[in-house]
């Protein structure tokens, strides 16, 4: 009997879930039946975040309660600020989170349960604590542990202005802070991708929030996935003028190598998250007099189209927007986890909540039959 093989999983429905529908012909993405443009123009991140983890919109005192608790649950125990101070500035900011967030399941006060009810108080905890972590890390040691905004309850007003007020150190404008709620909005989920999957794997064998949590923040890391907007930057920051952008890709094209921010396992016709953050990308440039990023940008999209018919995925525009806001480049992937903390987390909920273990099967094709001889 031929059996046939999936290599990646490549077009496999590989479980059923009511969290998002990603449609691979016009790229387009819905959140539980919402249309990603209308939440990325008028929802707060906290808002779908809500409508992730519990089903549907909340509404305004629904949400107020919610964004009450992410507000309360930010501040990081004395132990975790004396660990994070221990790790050094230059650690790999991912692995700084995966350590971070298997303390946070040590210390969690329902780290014994599974049930739907605890695992929705892990997952307001580790949405409203992870940039808590990355930053009470980041500021090491420059900045003394009892720096106000990691320890203290008083607001910034949303999740992405405590983000942007964390990680730059300064209140953000309004237009920045609505920058960073779009991307917030579209970085929180995309179905089965790596990280989610592995996210539910680990959850599927019973295992609980925070060890799913760990699996899913090591392989958002890798350069094909979560890491591709970080490598956007640096081949921006290398590329560095317009006047050499044709030269530099076409070599690098030339030679075989990958354009981060390009290609997408499922959508092969663009990605309509793309388009919504190069608007953005493109605004901040010019509202901060700083068009070379989005030109240098535009210009590679160009190219790309004409010589390999691809589109840039999220992580293209979304590198030069962060960079722009004022983001160290080496925070880009974390800032990822920031936003995705929400669809993994629901994820993780949905698979417990119906959970059946994942356990496919592979094709050998290694030898048989050998003569075992004992030393
Ligand atoms: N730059 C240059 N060529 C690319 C490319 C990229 N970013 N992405 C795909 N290709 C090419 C491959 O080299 C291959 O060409 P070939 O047939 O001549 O060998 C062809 O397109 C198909 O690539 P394949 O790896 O089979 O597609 P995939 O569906 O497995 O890849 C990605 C999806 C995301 C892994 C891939 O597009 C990629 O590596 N992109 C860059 C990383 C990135 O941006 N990741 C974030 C994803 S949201």
């Amino acid at each position: 009997m031929t059996e046939k093989v999936f290599p990646g999983l490549e077009g496999v429905l590989a479980g059923e879930s009511a969290i998002c529908d990603v449609d691979h012909d016009s790229g387009g993405l819905l959140y539980r039946g919402y249309r990603i443009e209308d939440l990325a123009e008028g929802a707060a991140f906290e808002e779908v975040a809500y409508l992730l983890l519990i089903g549907r919109l909340p509404n305004r005192i629904a949400l107020s309660e919610f964004s009450e608790r992410l507000r309360q649950s930010r501040p990081l125990s004395e132990n975790m600020t004396a660990f994070l101070s221990k790790i050094p500035a230059t650690a790999n900011p991912m692995d700084v989170l995966r350590t971070a967030v298997s303390l946070l399941g040590l210390e969690d006060p329902d780290s014994k349960y599974n049930d739907h009810q605890a695992n929705l108080k892990k997952a307001i905890r580790l949405i409203a604590q992870i940039p808590s972590a990355l930053a009470a890390w980041r500021r090491f040691p420059e900045k003394p542990v009892s720096d106000p905004a990691l320890t203290s309850n008083v607001p910034p007003s949303s999740h992405a202005a405590n983000i942007l007020l964390l990680l730059t150190g300064a209140p953000p404008d309004p237009f920045s802070e609505k920058v960073m709620n779009v991307s917030l909005i579209l970085y929180a989920e995309h179905e089965f991708n790596a990280s989610t999957f592995a996210a539910r794997v680990t959850a599927s064998s019973l295992s609980d929030m925070h060890s799913a949590i760990t699996s899913a923040i090591g392989s958002l890391k890798g350069p094909l996935h979560g890491g591709a907007n970080e490598k956007v930057m640096e081949t921006l920051l290398e590329i560095g003028e317009a006047g050499r952008v044709e030269a530099y890709i076409r070599d690098r094209l030339a030679r075989k190598e990958r354009i981060m921010g390009f290609g997408h396992r499922v959508l092969k016709k663009g990605d309509s998250r793309s388009d919504i953050i190069k608007r953005y990308a493109r605004e901040l440039g010019e509202r901060k007099n700083d068009r070379k990023w989005f030109d240098l940008s535009s210009r590679i999209e160009e190219i790309m189209r004409k010589e390999k018919g691809l589109y840039p995925n999220l992580d293209f525009y979304s590198a030069s927007a962060y960079y722009l806001l004022g983001l160290p480049v080496q925070l880009d992937t974390p800032l990822f986890v920031c936003s995705r903390i929400s669809g993994w987390t629901a994820h993780v909920i949905e698979q417990h909540d119906h959970n059946r273990l994942i356990r496919p099967r592979c094709l050998y094709t290694g030898p048989r039959g050998l003569t075992y001889l004992p030393l």
